[in-house]
């Protein structure tokens, strides 16, 4: 594993993480003018257009995302807590209005809380600046969605407030369990929830620069749908291995290849130590050609 340096950056605040080394850019890229701190940091400047739905998440070399049930907060065993990592997964979401997870993600994470400051409290201040220049809420809104209803209603991100989205046998479950500082976006009839839906009433609260963390089925619904535009992904320098349980890539329940391909472009490329932080583009099905295509039978 590779040694975390976490000596301060030249010309950036005291205590924030040795910059992320450039390896690519997209010229082109929206700016949103990162706070000077967290702008050496990142290595650069970062920003979305919005409407924009935008994916974090953390691989290993082999590409195993989530350990299995029997493993809470596998991200983290995964990533090593690298404070690389942890400062992009913070930035991310101080760029954001709302991060949107699945029950899954809510279960499997005690404890946790979908906040820039609890994943890098050492850029708090940076991240308020940020958050006060783009005229965002202090604190980007968490949005559960959940068919279910099952959720931890004593887990403190739920206790801290939240958004749910789920079905009408959801908030039956839910009735008169969630602590008042949530909300039930309006019920649907039916097993699923269209992603659509529940974006355009995340719209309808203001928030059009949506973060999701995962995890991989929640990835599969709104690839379905076609409504995931930019996809982070930190390929941590470590091989998980899979045996006979499930340890999903960051996408489930969902086959695209051969039949219904997504390809990406790459928008950005960065390094910290073993550590890459790449940056992809999906768009609308576009003309790309797989390199060796002509060649392959
Ligand atoms: N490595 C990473 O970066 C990363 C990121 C995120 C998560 N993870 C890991 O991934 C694992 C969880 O995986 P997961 O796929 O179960 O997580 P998930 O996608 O967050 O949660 C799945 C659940 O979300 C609800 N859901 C998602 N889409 C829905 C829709 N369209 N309509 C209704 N309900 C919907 C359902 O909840 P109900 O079951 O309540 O109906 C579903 O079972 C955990 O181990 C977590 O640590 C890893």
């Amino acid at each position: 594993m590779a040694e975390h340096n976490t000596a301060p950056a030249a010309g950036g605040t005291p205590g924030l993480l040795e910059p992320l080394e450039p390896l690519y850019e997209d010229a082109g890229q929206p700016r949103f003018g990162l706070p000077p701190a967290l702008a050496t940091a990142y290595g650069g400047d970062l920003g979305f257009t919005p409407p924009c739905v935008y994916a974090n998440f953390v691989s290993s070399i082999d590409g195993v995302v989530a350990l299995g049930p029997e493993y809470p907060s596998s991200g983290s065993a995964i990533s090593g807590r690298a404070p690389a990592d942890r400062f992009v997964m913070g930035l991310l979401r101080a760029c954001a209005d709302a991060v949107l997870i699945g029950a899954g993600t809510l279960r499997a994470t005690p404890g946790h809380q979908w906040t820039p400051d609890h994943v890098f409290p050492q850029a708090a201040p940076d991240f308020v600046e940020l958050r006060r220049s783009l005229r965002r809420a202090t604190q980007p809104e968490l949005v559960v969605v959940t068919a279910s209803g099952d959720v931890p209603t004593e887990h403190p991100a739920l206790q801290s407030g939240a958004l749910v989205a789920t079905t009408a046998d959801g908030a039956r479950r839910l009735d008169g369990r969630l602590p008042a500082a949530c909300e039930i976006l309006t019920p649907v009839e039916g097993s699923t929830l269209r992603m659509a839906d529940v974006l355009a009433a995340l719209r309808a609260h203001g928030h059009t620069v949506v973060l999701t963390e995962g995890g991989p089925h929640l990835i599969g619904h709104l690839l379905s749908e076609g409504l995931l535009d930019e996809l982070f992904l930190t390929t941590s320098p470590v091989l998980a291995g899979r045996a006979d349980t499930s340890r999903p890539g960051l996408i489930a329940g969902l086959e695209l290849l051969p039949n219904r391909p997504v390809w990406t472009d790459l928008v950005s490329a960065r390094r910290r130590d073993s550590y890459l932080f790449l940056r992809y583009r999906l768009g609308p099905p576009r003309a790309h050609v797989a390199p060796h295509s002509a060649l392959s039978s």
